[in-house]
């Protein structure tokens, strides 16, 4: 049809219906998605994955149609942090299937598509770009309520492709550890969801105070407060504190989500309170 009705160039036309095509197919898995949420941060290393791998969780826990997706192309953390290594998606005609996590929850990453968990990922930005617009456009979720996304660290190629790509970004996670050195980087996490307008759905102090499993007392190891203290001076909402906790670590390295797995610890509790609190502002 496309060809019929640019011009009498062949090859290029059937180059632009196949781009139009993709287009199509995109906007109809976006279209299929109620709300897509973003997890982001400034610095590697402080919860990004753990925190989207149970608001994720959270989610779906409240029985929601949850997609997770994992674009951190450097390090795709969350099959393992969903004890998933080692599955691969099944590939089809019509299309890329997720691997089912849970029962509501699917989950596509980059980190299925890897010969070894060693393996490094070399791709510039344009490479990048097509991956994530081929995972945005492949996979078939179905129809999702939530799509959470997981990012590498700081608003690089991946994260620029995700806000252009899914269209419209409904609300971004902002997750910071309290000391000094990470909240200057939160800023700038804060004001890229300000210009690529993306809603700032609120900040996670994440690694926020240690309780002593000894004697109770509540240890600051990074200090305490400072994320608080930012989303005030932002006017954006402040989602909660999550404690260091053995458990989390543990639960990362054996794919078992504290939300599920230790529900009555101190850390399962405050990420249950995020995933409310995006519940009621993202309501389906
Ligand atoms: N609240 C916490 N308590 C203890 N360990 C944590 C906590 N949050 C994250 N971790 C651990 O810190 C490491 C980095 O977390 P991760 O979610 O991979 O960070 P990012 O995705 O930002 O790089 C992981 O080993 C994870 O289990
Ligand atoms: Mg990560």
């Amino acid at each position: 049809m496309a060809e019929e009705k640019t011009c009498q160039c062949g090859s290029q036309c059937e180059e632009e219906s196949i781009k139009d095509e993709s287009e199509i197919k995109l906007q109809k898995t976006v279209s299929d998605i109620k709300r897509k949420i973003l997890v982001l941060s400034g610095k590697g290393g402080v919860g990004k994955s753990t925190v989207s791998a149970n608001i994720a969780v959270g989610l779906a826990q409240k029985g929601y149609q949850v997609g997770l997706l994992d674009v951190d192309i450097h390090g795709p953390n969350i099959p393992n942090m969903l004890g998933l290594q080692g599955l691969i998606p099944l590939i089809t005609d019509i299309g890329l299937f997720p691997i089912k996590a849970y029962e509501n929850l699917q989950v596509i990453s980059i980190g299925f598509f890897l010969e070894g968990k060693d393996t490094p990922v070399i791709w510039r930005g344009p490479l990048k770009h097509n991956m994530i617009k081929q995972f945005l456009t492949e996979v078939r979720w179905g129809k999702l309520d939530y799509l959470v996304v997981d990012s590498p660290p700081g608003t690089g190629d991946e994260v620029i492709s995700v806000v252009q790509l899914l269209n419209k970004v409904d609300g971004a996670v902002i997750v910071a550890t309290p000391q000094e050195v990470a909240l200057a980087d939160v800023r700038r996490s804060i004001r890229f969801c300000l210009e690529a307008s993306v809603p700032v759905l609120g900040i996670v102090e994440n690694m926020s105070g240690f309780v002593c499993p000894r004697c109770g007392d509540v240890i600051e190891i990074f200090k305490t407060g400072g994320a608080e203290k930012l989303a005030q001076e932002y006017n954006v909402p402040f989602l909660g504190k999550i404690p260091l906790d053995p458990r989390v670590v543990q639960g990362g390295d054996e794919g078992k989500p504290v939300l599920l797995y230790y529900p009555d610890s101190e850390p399962a509790k405050a990420f249950a309170k995020v995933v409310d609190q995006i519940a009621e502002a993202l309501k389906i």
